[in-house]
């Protein structure tokens, strides 16, 4: 099934929170679709978490409306709604068994105790654990408690699992391994997984779509591609990887595109898909993240190339990233090269070209 043809999960149709006087979220209007693995990304106090809690319930909201599953929200309580929470400490009962933990969610469901361990067992299967019913919460790894966590948010088969940065408690590589793990245990499940973190890297890595936020606000939901290759306006292109900016200015706007005139690259012809952003009032300005340009070498020629001066130099063994003030302009610009087998690097202050293309632009006005 296309992303489009998939049923909506959740709506938020103007949404505004009130903390007393606080302006917590500002107008929330958004679609998330069943089955996908939607992410909420932004900085701290970004009002991330309490979105979220507006779905499981445990938040009233000042207006607006949440529904899900095309069911009206208001009036209904938290445990009334078809969704489960994980939350960012994972809080489970050192005290009590793996299977104990597990089974906790079921506990007023007043089933067999055949049915229940049969559930329980499941769940483990699900997230990785099977066997493991038996150990003491308390002597488990921070990830395989993140299991347990993810287990007995699963065993009441909801539709929506809500998770309140889950990861951010454990170490880099640890994390990295849960996130792989959590995608393939979305797509086993099947429903729909809506994830809080600040980390950019991750809503890339994990998203289906992911909405941006920024002071209450959705700056920009789509895909992590388009984000990162089409991000519409300079706060979101800064807040998820590393973009180049050069002042820029607009000649014309006719059928065949937009004319651009930039500090240090010159004129150029963009597409209007390429300036998806509402103007800002503070100046037009071109940007290009750092692998889409390229220092060229003895003997390679291109299409578009630019003349500058290494400022810096940072070996990370893999790649380098060049700090390069391309002549005529005023800040350096970063780019990335891979060092492939054979590839010089260069020294601070050397003299390089540098290959860029229009394709890679994207214009903030
Ligand atoms: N219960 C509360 N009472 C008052 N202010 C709150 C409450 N919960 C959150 N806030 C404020 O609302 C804003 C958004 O918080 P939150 O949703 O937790 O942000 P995030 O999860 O993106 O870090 C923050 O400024 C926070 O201080
Ligand atoms: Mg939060």
């Amino acid at each position: 099934m296309t992303a489009a043809a998939k049923p909506t999960m959740i709506e938020f149709r103007d949404v505004h929170k009130y903390y007393g006087d606080y302006h917590a979220l500002r107008g929330i209007t958004a679609t998330i679709r069943a089955g996908e693995f939607f992410s909420l990304l932004g900085p701290s106090g970004c009002g991330k978490t309490t979105l979220l809690r507006t779905i499981a319930g445990f938040e009233e909201i000042s207006s607006g409306a949440v529904m899900i599953d095309g069911k009206h929200m208001e009036g209904v309580p938290a445990n009334k709604r078809p969704t489960n929470m994980v939350f960012q400490s994972y809080a489970i009962f050192p005290h009590l068994t793996v299977a104990e933990n597990v089974g906790f969610g079921l506990r007023r469901a007043k089933l067999s105790k055949d049915e229940l361990n049969c559930r329980v067992g499941e769940a483990l299967e699900m997230v990785g654990l099977r066997g493991l019913g038996a150990r003491a919460a308390h002597a488990l790894s921070g990830g395989q408690r993140q299991r347990v966590a993810l287990a007995r948010a699963l065993i009441l088969k909801p539709k929506v699992l809500l998770l309140d940065e889950p990861l951010s408690a454990l170490d880099k590589k640890m994390r990295e391994q849960m996130q792989v793990e959590l995608i393939k245990l979305q797509r086993q499940v099947g429903i729909t997984f809506i994830l809080v973190t600040h980390d950019q890297e991750e809503a890339l890595v994990m998203s289906d779509r992911i909405a941006v936020m920024f002071e209450g606000e959705i700056a920009q939901l789509a895909d992590p591609e388009t984000l990162y290759r089409r991000p519409n306006s300079r706060k979101v292109a800064d807040f998820i990887g590393t973009m180049n900016f050069l002042p820029a200015r607009i000649l014309s706007e006719g059928e065949q595109g937009i004319e651009v005139e930039a500090q240090g690259l010159g004129r150029m012809l963009l597409d209007p898909s390429q300036a998806p952003g509402a103007a800002s009032g503070t100046g037009s300005s071109v940007g290009f993240r750092p692998e889409t340009a390229t220092m060229l070498f003895e003997g390679q020629k291109a299409e578009r190339e630019a003349m500058g001066t290494v400022e810096e130099v940072v070996y990370y063994g893999d790649m380098t990233y060049y700090d390069v003030r391309l002549d005529g302009t005023e800040a350096p610009i970063r780019i990335s090269m891979r060092n492939v087998f054979g590839r010089p690097v260069l020294e601070i202050g050397a003299r390089t070209r540098v290959a860029w293309s229009p394709g890679a632009i994207v214009l903030f006005r």
